[in-house]
């Protein structure tokens, strides 16, 4: 998407230096830094400390950490020892699992001579392909948006809330959650957004950043804030991603959105979650029972984080000096609090039976 004129992707391959390169999202909104990703310890460090982060950008950049090991070492002993080394840095957003056996899988039969050239193509690969997904994925969710608007008289926007950032900082372009608010709002479309800001990492005010950039009318609200607007008559329809999404249609995401579905339900508010094929999970049926919910370290919690006036990245203690924090970072939001699925190729209800009539190649015999 564009900042101030210039297209970025959330990462690049500079072909000058050969090496990838990335936003460091951890210092958005204040500031705008691009650090190159250079050994294996830099790419687990950028995915465990969310330099990048958001389950789709997670796997495109384990997908580049693929190629940097295929090229520093070819063997399939380096190939399985990379796996496991990038595959435990986050253990929820299935993408990077998906990312990583993708590479795998494709670069076996590879003679070792040639994996470093097969393993870069391959990320390249990832990257575009997940640039068109998450297109299709705002052209589905446009048509939806469109029928809201239809409904309201002339000129009044259509009220969308969001959870987490799902947008195009999350992904390689576009977003998920956010693409089919940047197509609506394209169109002419008149939106505006509620965006929740997401404790504990204020991921909020990355979705607020990007829809500033692209002029997306918004508001950045506390997370206990949703439930209380529905209740108004305030919001048309929420929209979230996910950072896996079981074959029944269960959606893990960014904790908190469970409490956002459940308001929903309560309020009659549309529920629906942008859901990038790659963020399937085929093997596993019961979100609440089956996912691992990633358990981050409790300092998220009891210190509230942000840029310093010094340009340091700083944390204030808000609790007392021994309370324990608790931080499951991911939530399981049952099927039946979804409204639907906007996938790449359409939306579908959140169900085995929903799920399958997109993707009938998973589809259990
Ligand atoms: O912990 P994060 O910031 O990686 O969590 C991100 C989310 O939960 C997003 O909503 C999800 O990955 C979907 S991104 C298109």
């Amino acid at each position: 998407m564009k900042i101030d004129g210039t297209h970025y992707r959330s990462l690049w391959w500079n072909h000058d230096r050969d090496v990838l390169e990335i936003i460091d999202q951890r210092w958005l909104p204040h500031d705008f830094r691009v650090i190159p990703v250079e050994t294996m310890q830099d790419f687990a460090d950028a995915i465990f400390e969310m330099r990048v982060r958001g389950a789709p950008l997670i796997g495109a950049t384990a997908a580049y950490g693929m190629a940097l090991a295929m090229a520093e070492d070819p063997s399939d002993a380096n190939m399985d020892a990379a796996w496991s080394y990038l595959e435990k840095t986050r253990p929820t957003a299935i993408n990077l699992r998906w990312a990583l056996d993708r590479c795998r899988a494709a670069l076996r039969p590879v003679a070792e001579g040639d994996r470093a050239a097969a393993a870069l193509a391959l990320a390249h690969d990832i990257a575009d392909e997940d640039v068109e997904i998450n297109r299709r994925i705002g052209e589905n969710g446009l048509a939806l948006i469109r029928e809201i608007a239809a409904k309201k008289p002339a000129g009044e926007p259509v009220r969308l809330l969001t959870h987490c950032n799902a947008g195009w900082l999350a992904t390689v372009d576009w977003g998920t959650a956010t693409s089919p608010m940047y197509h609506a709002h394209d169109a002419g479309i008149p939106l505006h957004v509620w965006v929740d800001e997401t404790r504990p990492r204020n991921q909020g005010a990355l979705t607020s950043w990007e829809l500033g950039k692209h002029g997306v009318p918004h508001t950045y609200i506390t997370d206990n804030a949703g439930g209380h607007l529905m209740q108004h008559g305030m919001v048309d329809m929420v929209i979230t991603g996910t950072d896996r999404t079981t074959r029944q249609g269960d959606v893990c995401n960014k904790i908190g959105t469970y409490l956002k579905a459940l308001a929903a339900h309560d309020n009659g508010v549309p529920f629906y979650v942008a859901l990038p094929s790659p963020t399937i999970d085929w093997t596993v049926t019961d979100g609440v029972a089956e996912i691992p919910i990633e358990e981050r370290n409790a300092r998220e919690v009891t210190h509230v984080q942000g840029v310093l006036d010094a340009g340091d990245i700083g944390a204030v203690q808000v609790t007392p000096e021994r309370t324990p924090g608790g931080n499951p970072a991911f939530d399981v939001t049952p099927n039946r609090l979804v409204t639907g699925l906007i996938t790449e190729r359409g939306v579908c209800d959140a169900s085995e039976e929903g799920l399958a009539s997109l993707f009938p190649e998973f589809a259990r015999a």
